[in-house]
């Protein structure tokens, strides 16, 4: 399965708009949970991997939040988001192999994850978690979705459970919340956890 792992994969399905669970909008677990964050929220550093469209980074810089980094090895998508956001600053959009960011370089307050996880190879899941918590400072968090569902095929979205969850995560977080999300989009209900993760 080398394809999800490269950018062509999904720089094609962005070029012949064949991006079936792109919501159109903000996942509304998520814009809840931006809209409770405190003042002090708006100037750390965010990061949104995988981030695609970016709703999410939009709504962020929309709400005032200042240092929001978008990363995506697919083009199209980043450029189509700077089109909508001319106001976005430019170094802050970055088109990369999230495997490849350097730790040295990127520390982040939090991550918000939307359908990233899910889209990356499940062979690469501790790969990911090490990453992650690797990008993040000290008390750092990852916080979002995380799908509660199998969907039994060879490719993406790679769904999973939380059992399955803890056993990536818990050597390298501890999981505060990873629970079935309440308030999910109505395509999404009863398929989705909502997680807060505190790098150990
Ligand atoms: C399923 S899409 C989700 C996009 C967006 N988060 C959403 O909810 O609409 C997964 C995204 O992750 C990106 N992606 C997959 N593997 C990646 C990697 N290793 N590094 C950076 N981006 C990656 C893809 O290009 C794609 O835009």
């Amino acid at each position: 399965m080398d394809s999800v792992n490269q950018a062509d994969f999904w720089q094609q399905r962005y070029e012949q708009d064949s991006i079936g669970w792109d919501m159109g909008e903000i996942s509304p677990p998520l814009k809840a949970y931006i809209d409770q964050l405190p003042e002090s929220a708006k100037d750390q550093a965010i990061l949104v991997a995988g981030a695609g469209n970016a709703y999410e980074v939009g709504y962020l810089h929309e709400q005032g939040f200042t240092n929001v980094t978008l990363v995506d090895f697919a083009l199209a998508p980043i450029k189509a988001f700077a089109e909508r956001y001319p106001s976005f600053l430019a170094e802050y959009l970055v088109c990369a192999d999230f495997f490849d960011l350097s730790p040295s370089h990127y520390q982040f307050d939090w991550v918000l994850e939307q359908t990233f996880f899910c889209a990356i190879d499940p062979i690469r899941r501790d790969d990911y978690v090490q990453q992650m918590a690797a990008l993040l400072k000290p008390k750092g968090k990852l916080t979002g979705l995380l799908f509660d569902k199998n969907f039994g095929h060879d490719q993406p979205p790679f769904g999973g459970n939380a059992d399955e969850y803890h056993q990536h995560f818990a050597p390298y977080f501890d999981i505060e919340i990873m629970e079935p999300c309440y308030n999910s989009h109505p395509a999404r209900q009863g398929s989705e956890l909502f997680i807060k993760l505190l790098v150990k």
